[in-house]
């Protein structure tokens, strides 16, 4: 078994909020993450992909395939966007790293594995300091 990883970036912005929970609450939470007109991050996805070697090719998988299959599926949504409010797939859902690494998993697992490769974890940077790993459980 083998590992490929592709990276792609995206910037966005987004405000974390809890609609059932009182302006002082996220604020005690979430702080300047709650800040009503939003603020924004430049985020690193990488993805990694396990597999065999296709004797065919040498790869396990194309990254011209990987990167398309990324940047059609997910970056083109989230790219400039408003977290909170253009990307159909986290509607009414918390933009956190940790919910976004997971929604992005949902998306791009079934497409990988047309490829006859196998999603093995989702990594996001949010910043330098903050990242999210995820592999699928
Ligand atoms: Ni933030």
């Amino acid at each position: 078994m083998i590992y490929i990883e592709r990276k792609e970036r995206f910037s966005a912005a987004h405000q974390l909020y809890n609609p059932n929970w009182s302006e002082e609450q996220n604020e005690a939470v979430f702080g300047k993450c709650a800040n009503k007109n939003f603020h924004g991050h430049n985020y690193t996805l990488s993805v990694t992909v396990k597999g065999e070697i296709n004797p065919d090719t040498g790869f396990v998988m194309n990254l011209v395939d990987l990167k398309n299959i990324i940047k059609n599926e997910v970056i083109e949504a989230l790219d400039h966007a408003n977290l909170n409010h253009d990307v159909p797939f986290l509607k009414g859902k918390f933009t956190s790293t940790e919910v976004l690494a997971q929604e992005i998993w949902k998306i791009l697992q079934p497409k990988i594995a047309e490829h006859q490769a196998e999603l093995y974890k989702i990594r996001l940077d949010e910043t330098l300091n903050n990242a999210v790993e995820y592999f699928g459980d």
